[in-house]
């Protein structure tokens, strides 16, 4: 079975309820090899992204994986802008600019502008979220950008590529933040995507039993 034919389940339905798309079709197999598949996503830094970047339909795609994270009110707190190639140069003027506002030599201002090709593909994700939105608290609205951005990660990874978040301080730049945001919106991060041209690994052994607990309401349980 491979991702693409787990993926391709549109119905809306669980998967262990989306029907046969190939002979012998196991949908709980389906949906264990996909959670695999995820607990194996690492990020794949610019130098190890090539081509084919995702396109415009593969990134559309994540983008309707990302609008399914938990939203309370449905604020939409963030939203995604990609940036054509046609626009990089014009981009690598802006961090150019942001890097020789802050001081930075020559050789320095020259890496800033290079920065602006990262990735085949390059992405900006802009951040949505007002002070108590229909009394949405700040941070409500954090977390569903967050795991709006996880999930956009993640329909990357099942369709193949390779991704990393980079913010830096070309996000807090003011000349290249109105280039993206309009009022209220914060350029929160790049996300650069290819396909990843080695295999990743994972930098530390990932520790789940520090990170999930069960709650010992009764003191004397505790000790
Ligand atoms: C909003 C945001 C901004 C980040 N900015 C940077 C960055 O500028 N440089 C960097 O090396 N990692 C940055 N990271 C972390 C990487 O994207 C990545 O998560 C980290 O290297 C760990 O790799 P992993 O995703 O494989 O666990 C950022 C992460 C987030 C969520």
């Amino acid at each position: 079975m491979s991702i693409a034919e787990i993926t391709s389940c549109t119905s809306g339905l669980p998967l262990h309820a989306c029907g046969a798309p190939a002979a012998g079709y196991q949908a709980d197999e389906a949906a264990i090899l996909a959670l695999e598949f995820l607990a194996q996503r690492y990020s794949v830094g610019p130098k190890y992204l090539t081509e084919p970047a995702p396109d415009l339909t593969a990134l559309r795609k994540a983008v309707a994986v990302a609008l399914r994270a938990p939203d309370h009110r449905s604020l939409r707190p963030f939203r995604f802008c990609v940036v054509p190639t046609s626009a990089r140069p014009r981009l690598a003027e802006l961090f150019a600019g942001n890097a020789a506002r802050r001081g930075h030599g020559a050789d320095e201002v020259e890496r800033a502008r290079e920065r602006a090709w990262n990735g085949p593909a390059l992405i900006a994700l802009i951040g949505r979220v007002g002070p108590n939105s229909q009394d949405v608290p700040e941070s409500e609205q954090w977390v569903c950008l967050g795991a709006g951005l996880m999930n956009f990660l993640n329909a990357l990874h099942l369709q193949g590529f390779g991704a990393k978040v980079l913010s830096g301080e070309s996000v807090r730049d003011e000349f290249v933040r109105a280039a993206f945001c309009t009022a209220g919106e914060t350029l929160v991060a790049w996300i650069v995507a290819g396909t990843p041209s080695k295999r990743s690994a994972p930098k530390a052994e990932d520790d789940v039993d520090g990170a999930i607990a069960v709650w010992q309401f009764e003191p004397a349980l505790r000790a």
